[in-house]
C-alpha cells in the first residue's frame, strides 16, 4: 500500500454513496461546506483523503475520484446512529451552536464516539508516510489528534474546526470536556474560524487543564500547541469563471422567467438545519406580505433546504415546522399560479446553484449561529456584475469579513424585515459599492489562501 505524505482526515469523503430501495448504489457529492472547501485543496495537492463514504455496514477499497485518492473508513449501522447521528449531531452540534437545540448527553453515545475516533486514528496511522502532514477536520473527530500522536509521534498533526468553538460557559456543560480538550491538544496546530473560538479554547485549557499559554501558544509538557483563527473560504476563481459561461447566464435568465419575471427574487440556500434561521427569514417575508409592504408577484422567495441528518429528531421536527410555515404563507398570500414562496427539499449541483445565485436580487443568509457560511461567500463570488444584495446574519463567521452586507440580527424580526426591504430598494450605485468591497475580500482570502496559511503555520 502506498503511504501518503499529505493526508486529510474527515468524517466524510467528498462523495456519498446511497443505496436505493432496490439495492442499486450511486455516488453523489457529499453535502455541506467542509467538502466544498477541502475538495479543491485536495485536487491541487498529492495526497489522500480518509473518511466515511456514507453507507452503513459496507467496506470499500481505496479508490480514485475526480483527481483525489480516497480511503473509505467503514461505519456500522449502530455507529452511524450512536457516533454520527448521536454524539456528533445530537450532542456536539447543538452544544457548539449556542444550544439553539438542547444537546443530548449520554454515555452510550460518548463510548461510540471514542471508539470511532480510535478507528479513524488507526486508519490514519496506517495511511501516513514517515513524517507526513496529517490534517484532521471538524467536530466529529476531536479525539483523533491525541490518539494519532500516541500511535505516530513522527507526524505533523493539524486540526481545523469548521463550526464555532463555544464559550466556556457552554462547553463546561459537556461531561467529557477534559477528554475533548486533551484530544485536540494532540495536534501541533488547532485552527478555528474566528479569533473568539481560539480564545475560548485557550481559556478552557487554562481553566480546565491548568495549562499555561503565551498568546496563541499553549504549553503542554515539552510540546507547544498553537491555537489560531483561519477563516475558511471558497474557490473564488472557479465560481467567478463559471458564472461567465453563457449556459449559466442563460439558465439564470430562464429561472427568472420561470418565476414569472418578478421585480425581486429573494433566495435562501441551506441544509435544512435549525442553526440556519430559515423559519425566522420566512416569518419576516410572510409579515412583509401580510402588511402589504410587498405584493405577491412583485417579490418571490426561493428557499432551497437540502435534506440533512434526517433521522435526528430535532431535524425531523424542523422539517415539519418549516413546511407548515411555507404552506401557511402560500395559502394565505398566494395568487393562482403565483406562489410567493418556492420551497424545495432537494439538493442541487454547483451549476444550478451558480445560476440561482445569478438570478437572485437578494440573497438571504440568516443563521442563528454558523462557523462561517460559505453560501454567503459563494453569492459574492458569483456577482461580478456588482448587482445583488446580501442580507447576512451577524452570527455567521462570514460577517467578520463581509461588513458591507446588509447585516441583521435574525432574532429581531422587525430589523430583519427592514434590512430585507432596504436590500430590495437599494440603488444600483449602493449595491455596486457594497458588492465591490465584499468581492475584494473574498477574492483575496480565497480557499487556497486559507489552506496555504494553515499549512504554512503547521510547518513552522
Ligand atoms: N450546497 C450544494 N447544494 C445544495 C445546497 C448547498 O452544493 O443544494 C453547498 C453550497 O454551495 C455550499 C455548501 O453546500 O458550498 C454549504 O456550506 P455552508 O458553509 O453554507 O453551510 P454548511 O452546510 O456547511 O453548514
Ligand atoms: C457542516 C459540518 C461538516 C459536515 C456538513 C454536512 O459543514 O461542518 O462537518 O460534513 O455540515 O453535514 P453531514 O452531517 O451531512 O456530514
Amino acid at each position: 500500500r502506498v503511504r501518503s505524505s499529505f493526508l486529510i482526515v474527515a468524517n466524510r469523503l467528498p462523495v456519498d454513496r446511497t443505496i436505493t430501495a432496490d439495492g442499486t448504489a450511486s455516488w453523489r457529492r457529499s453535502p455541506g461546506g467542509l467538502v466544498t472547501a477541502i475538495a479543491p485543496v485536495m485536487q491541487r495537492r498529492d495526497g489522500a483523503w480518509l473518511g466515511w463514504h456514507g453507507a452503513p455496514d459496507e467496506e470499500l477499497k481505496p479508490f480514485e475520484h475526480d483527481g483525489m485518492n480516497l480511503i473509505p473508513v467503514p461505519l456500522s449501522a449502530g455507529e452511524v446512529e450512536l457516533y454520527y447521528e448521536g454524539f456528533s449531531n445530537a450532542t456536539l452540534w447543538p452544544l457548539y451552536h449556542d444550544v439553539v437545540a438542547t444537546p443530548v448527553f449520554s454515555r452510550v453515545l460518548w463510548d461510540a464516539y471514542r471508539a470511532v475516533n480510535e478507528r479513524f486514528a488507526r486508519a490514519a496511522a496506517d495511511a501516513a508516510a514517515e513524517n507526513a502532514v496529517v490534517w484532521i477536520q471538524d467536530y466529529q473527530l476531536q479525539l483523533v489528534p491525541s490518539m494519532l500522536r500516541a500511535l505516530r509521534p513522527d507526524l505533523r498533526i493539524g486540526f481545523f474546526l469548521h463550526i464555532p468553538f463555544p464559550p466556556a460557559e457552554l462547553f463546561w456543560q459537556l461531561p467529557w470536556r477534559r477528554e475533548i480538550l486533551e484530544g485536540l491538544l494532540g495536534a501541533d496546530l488547532v485552527g478555528f474560524q474566528r479569533p473568539g473560538g481560539a480564545s475560548n479554547f485557550i481559556r478552557l485549557c487554562r481553566r480546565q487543564l491548568g495549562l499555561q499559554n503565551q498568546r496563541q501558544e499553549i504549553f503542554v509538557g515539552d510540546r507547544t500547541v498553537r491555537a489560531e483563527a483561519f477563516p475558511i473560504s471558497v474557490d473564488f476563481g472557479e465560481l467567478d469563471s463559471l458564472v461567465r459561461e453563457p449556459h449559466i447566464l442563460a439558465r439564470a435568465k430562464e429561472i427568472r422567467a420561470e418565476l414569472g419575471e418578478p421585480e425581486h427574487v429573494l433566495l435562501g440556500v441551506d441544509r435544512l438545519d435549525y442553526t440556519k434561521g430559515i423559519g425566522q427569514r420566512l416569518k419576516a417575508f410572510g409579515e412583509l406580505l401580510a402588511d402589504k409592504t410587498i405584493s405577491p408577484g412583485e417579490a418571490v422567495f426561493v428557499q432551497i433546504a437540502t435534506p440533512s441528518r434526517e433521522r435526528v429528531e430535532s431535524y425531523r421536527a424542523l422539517r415539519d415546522e418549516i413546511e407548515l410555515r411555507v404552506g401557511r404563507i402560500n395559502g394565505q398570500h398566494g395568487v393562482l399560479g403565483v406562489p410567493p414562496l418556492n420551497y424545495f427539499h432537494q439538493s442541487y449541483d454547483r451549476e444550478e446553484l451558480a445560476a440561482l445565485y445569478c438570478a437572485a436580487d437578494v440573497m438571504v443568509v440568516t443563521p442563528l449561529r454558523d462557523g462561517m457560511n460559505l453560501v454567503a461567500k459563494e453569492y459574492v463570488a458569483c456577482r461580478h456584475d456588482l448587482r445583488g444584495a446580501l442580507v447576512l446574519s451577524e452570527f455567521a463567521g462570514a460577517a467578520d469579513e463581509l461588513k458591507h452586507a446588509f447585516l441583521v440580527n435574525p432574532y429581531d424580526v422587525e430589523g430583519l424585515k427592514r434590512q430585507m426591504v432596504a436590500a430590495m430598494r437599494a440603488t444600483p450605485h449602493e449595491l455596486s459599492r457594497r458588492m465591490r468591497s465584499m468581492r475584494r475580500r473574498v477574492a483575496t482570502y480565497d480557499v487556497d489562501r486559507w489552506a496555504g496559511e494553515f499549512l504554512a503555520a503547521l510547518e513552522r
